[in-house]
């Protein structure tokens, strides 16, 4: 295992599909550069134009075949590209990093989703992501079935087109992992919420921890 080290300007955004995480991100962005701080926007898989490559492959709706164990490497190919060209110089030059998607991902969609065993998901992110874990995540969760119908009116991608079964147990296992890491994980249910209802959450969990 490489070393875990944590970055407090690192904060990553979670959920299953429809949670609102990309306007969350925006307005976030917006509020923090409103404080003077140095933002940096990106995402997971597709961060890096390499990324954005495997992000194409691995989310096309077409007819190509590509086996759980293929897209688990691909998803950690494009982490270990993003981190080392994106992520870590940002953080170094002191700028704050809000990433769509990290390594909770892989643990719900690889583990919850496709079976994997969590030891081989942890030992992967650790490797890919060169140790690094973020301080913060939030946690967009929303009910699945009006989450699809949110993304949906959005995209469709492989995962989108998955059974509501397959997005019951994402949603489960991010519930798990935000259980057992309570302080890392902070969790905001978006079901029945408003976009600024959302964003206000999120701002108190900001202030309290950056700005208290
Ligand atoms: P994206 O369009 O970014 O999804 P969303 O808009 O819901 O964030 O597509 C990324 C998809 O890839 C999403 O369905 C989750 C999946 N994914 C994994 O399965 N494993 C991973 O490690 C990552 C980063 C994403």
């Amino acid at each position: 295992m490489v070393k875990k080290s944590y970055s407090g300007n690192f904060i990553t955004f979670e959920g299953p599909e429809g949670g609102g995480k990309s306007t969350q991100i925006h307005r976030l962005s917006e509020y923090l550069k409103s404080k003077g701080k140095q933002v940096l926007v990106t995402r997971e898989p597709g961060g890096t134009k390499l990324g954005g490559e495997i992000r194409g492959m691995i989310l096309s709706p077409y007819d190509i075949s590509i086996g759980d164990r293929t897209e688990l490497l691909l998803f950690q190919a494009d982490r270990a590209q993003h981190i080392k060209e994106i992520v870590m110089p940002a953080l170094k030059k002191g700028t704050f990093v809000l990433c769509d998607r990290f390594i909770d991902s892989t643990v719900a969609y690889q583990v919850g989703g496709r079976g994997f065993s969590r030891d081989l998901i942890d030992y992967l992110n650790n490797f890919s992501a060169y140790g690094l874990v973020p301080e913060l995540t939030i946690l967009l969760d929303v009910d699945y079935e009006i989450g699809i119908k949110r993304a949906t009116k959005i995209a469709t991608d492989r995962f989108e087109n998955e059974s509501s079964a397959f997005h019951a147990l994402i949603r489960n296992t991010y519930l798990e992992i935000q259980k057992s890491e309570p302080d890392r994980i902070k969790l905001i249910n978006t079901t029945n919420s408003t976009v600024s209802f959302v964003s206000e959450q999120v701002q108190k969990v900001i202030n309290d921890k950056y700005f208290a």
